[in-house]
């Protein structure tokens, strides 16, 4: 098995059940024409998303990590009439172009993008007394991802899910000597997931058309 195969398989998988409407390709395209770094998640693994945010009846979702929205896109199409999806982005001009795509594929009114350091939001969002939320997708600087799942288990209900990409990072989390600060952020993370009491959790790992990497899954019981 090699890369090619892993793409291709990908490419199969995404035929069948994920296929990209022009609105998500043009998000892509924006993103690209922006200078935005495509590191976004696949059209499988935002399939995934819709499928984890329909098996919680997700209705309020928290993302942390906007980029240009293309995984906004997803989650937010997964959502009923009703539902409300905040989204968090560092960039004031990647949370723009998040907006322009967002909107262009018509679930613009269900979808909050709020500007700043993750940190600093949710701790707004805290002060806001925001209700829990049923989903939280982690996809933001990988760091603080602890201290982001700290924050999720404190806002969750018994059912919420919890999602974190790039928790494998080309299996670089295995080295325990790492100096990479989202390696280290990852590990820490992977750790206090495991450790963690009142969820069912795991780690995937991920190949694809993208670089090896895992997505962690929870649901606080
Ligand atoms: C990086 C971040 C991501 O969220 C991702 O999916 C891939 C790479 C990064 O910062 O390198
Ligand atoms: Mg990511």
């Amino acid at each position: 098995m090699n890369q090619q195969v892993f793409a291709a398989t990908d490419n199969y998988i995404s035929t069948l059940f994920a296929e990209e409407d022009e609105a998500l390709k043009e998000a892509l395209e924006n993103n690209e024409a922006a200078g935005m770094p495509a590191i976004d998640i696949s059209p499988v693994q935002g399939r995934l998303l819709q499928v984890l945010a329909h098996m919680c009846g997700a209705r309020h979702v928290l993302e942390l990590g906007t980029l240009g929205g293309y995984s906004t896109i997803w989650l937010a199409r997964a959502l009923p009439a009703d539902g409300r999806l905040i989204t968090v982005e560092l960039m004031p001009e990647y949370a723009s172009v998040a907006r322009t795509n967002i909107d262009r594929a018509g679930i613009g009114e269900k979808v909050a993008i709020r500007v700043g350091r993750a940190l600093d939001v949710l701790a707004m969002l805290e002060k806001e007394g925001v209700p829990p939320f049923d989903m939280i997708f982690m996809d933001a600087d990988k760091p603080p991802y602890t201290e982001y799942l700290e924050w999720a288990l404190r806002h969750s209900r018994p059912g919420t899910v919890i999602v974190a990409d790039n928790v494998i990072r080309g299996g670089r989390v295995l080295d325990a000597n790492s100096s990479d600060p989202a390696v280290k952020g990852v590990q820490r993370f992977n750790e206090a997931l495991a450790a963690a009491k009142g969820v069912t959790q795991v780690v995937i790992q991920t190949i694809g058309a993208k670089e090896h990497d895992g997505v962690a899954i929870a649901v606080v019981s």
